[in-house]
């Protein structure tokens, strides 16, 4: 009771309507609860089939709700799957307390859940909640197309799924006419799976703000739940006045993914491992992201869709500010997609191109053939001459702070060094490139630079440059 008591308190700025546990309380004192909580309240006492954790019989657990209803409780929240008499003697002696019918499966989201809406909506009850499990992402849209029903019906009705897959229809719920979305208190005070902070849909995800003409935007990938691009993509729609909100999407099948949201999507991040296969899903690639082979940025295109390689163009964005890359010998730390990337970008300005090979020396080659670059060994590197050293393997990634790609003797100043690697924020090649007097450029710019280049691709406007690094380094802040 003593934290439930606190937990309101938290509650206050947060929230509209506050669900109260009660199965999650122990020995709560609902009068006192509803007395503190300055909020409208939903009173719930879940079962354990239903996910909750009350352990008294259906009897006991429904006396509850009588007592929140005989409290003047605002809302009750009963489920499908209280046993039918204790069930229709509640919904139909409520009073004036709006009862809200709930169904939760845990496990999956049928395809069609009309059978079950149709079942449900035949009870007297308020408002109807149906709550399913998201197996793939694709299982949101079930939810979406429910809700639309629900609306078309001018029924009150709260839908969404579970688990990470499920973030998605959290977000997007009251934008596609869902009565609300359910946050948590903070991270760790869930009471469902995939529950987002109330504070982060709020501040983050605006989901309170949300328009019907708001599009929806977001980065696809597997995994994707480390991706920051919610947080600084979000922070530019609201800086720029756009009522769009951006979403990290979980995703498996792309072709599969893009056919069926293309009518939900303004436009897309494209993150590992789905840079290559999502150019089959669209009509129009840039040539840089031909010469590529890899998309990283979707964008509206006439009737259908184009992509693009902002690591690319964000990488020679970032080092514009330090001339022209024509004629430069630009030392390229690894081989891998990032190198392909800006590799493409410093060849097509005019640059000459070094490419390094560490375990994998077909590869490597491979790319220096269609780059026309040299390639020599991670272990010749003081042979390469380079006016510009741009680190696009992991080395000096945390944990491994202390390693470096490129020997710090070899450093002279006015060297450019460019470190793709942000975590940290300065990676020891950074600092070293620093205290030899090089211009150094941390990975941070290239994340926000390939994030603009998107942001203008998507909005045609001036991304919020300054506003989006400061974005990235609170996040990576130490202090965080
Ligand atoms: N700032 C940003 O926005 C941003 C964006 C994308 C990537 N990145 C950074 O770029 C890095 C590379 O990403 P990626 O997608 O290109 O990875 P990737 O495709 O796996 O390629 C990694 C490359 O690094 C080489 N490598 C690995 N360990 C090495 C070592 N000890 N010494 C020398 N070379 C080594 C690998 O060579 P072998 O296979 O021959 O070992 C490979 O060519 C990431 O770790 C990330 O930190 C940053």
């Amino acid at each position: 009771m003593d934290r439930a008591r606190k937990d309101l308190d938290t509650c206050q700025s947060l929230a509209d309507i506050i669900e109260l546990r009660l199965d999650l309380i122990e020995d709560f004192d609902l009068p006192l609860l509803l007395k503190e909580a300055g909020k409208p309240c939903i009173v719930t006492n879940r079962c354990k089939m239903d996910g909750g954790q009350y352990t008294g019989t259906e009897e006991e657990r429904v006396a509850v709700l009588r007592q929140a209803i005989d409290l003047g409780a605002n809302y009750i929240d009963i489920e499908t799957s209280t046993p039918g008499p204790l069930l229709k003697s509640i919904l139909e002696n409520k009073g004036s307390v709006k009862a809200i019918l709930s169904h939760h499966d845990f496990t999956r989201t049928p395809d069609d859940l009309n059978p079950l809406y149709d079942l449900m909506s035949q009870l007297p009850a308020d408002i109807l909640k149906i709550i399913t499990y998201a197996t793939d992402i694709n299982d949101n849209l079930a939810l979406f197309r429910l809700l639309a029903r629900a609306k078309k019906d001018e029924k009150q009705m709260i839908a969404f799924c579970m688990g990470e897959k499920g973030e998605v229809s959290r977000i997007l719920t009251v934008q596609q006419g869902g009565w609300l979305t359910f946050g948590s208190l903070e991270t760790g005070k869930e009471s469902a799976p995939g529950q987002i902070p109330a504070k982060t849909l709020k501040h983050v995800y605006r989901v309170n703000d949300l328009k019907p003409e708001s599009k929806m935007y977001g980065v696809i990938g597997d995994p994707v739940s480390k991706s920051m691009g919610y947080l600084i993509h979000n922070k530019a729609f609201q800086d720029a006045g756009l009522p769009h909100v951006y979403v990290p999407l979980l995703v498996q099948n792309v072709t599969r993914f893009f056919s069926a949201y293309e009518p939900y999507l303004g436009g897309l991040s494209v993150t590992m491992p789905h840079k290559e296969a999502i150019m089959k899903s669209l009509g129009r690639i840039d040539p840089a992201a031909d010469r590529i082979g890899a998309v990283n940025t979707v964008v509206p295109d006439g009737n259908g869709w184009a992509g693009y390689n902002t690591d690319c163009s964000g990488a020679l964005k970032a080092l514009e500010p330090h001339g022209s890359l024509k004629s430069k010998n630009v030392l390229i730390i690894g081989a891998g997609g990032t190198a392909k990337a800006i590799g493409q970008g410093v060849t097509d300005a005019g640059a000459h191109l070094i490419l390094t090979y560490n375990r994998n020396k077909e590869k490597a080659q491979e790319l220096a053939d269609q780059l026309q670059g040299r390639l020599i060994s991670i272990r010749d590197v003081d042979q390469a001459d380079a006016d510009i050293v741009i680190n696009c393997s992991p080395v000096g990634m945390a944990p491994n702070t202390n390693d470096t790609p490129f020997p710090a003797r070899l450093l002279k100043p006015g060297m450019i060094v460019f470190d793709s690697v942000y975590n940290p924020m300065e990676t020891r090649l950074f600092k070293d490139a620093q205290s030899a007097g090089c211009i150094a450029i941390s990975g941070v710019e290239l994340f926000v630079h390939q994030a603009a280049e998107q942001f203008e691709l998507w909005t045609g406007k001036t991304a919020p440059l300054a506003l989006m690094r400061q974005v990235v380094e609170e996040k990576l802040s130490p202090l965080e």
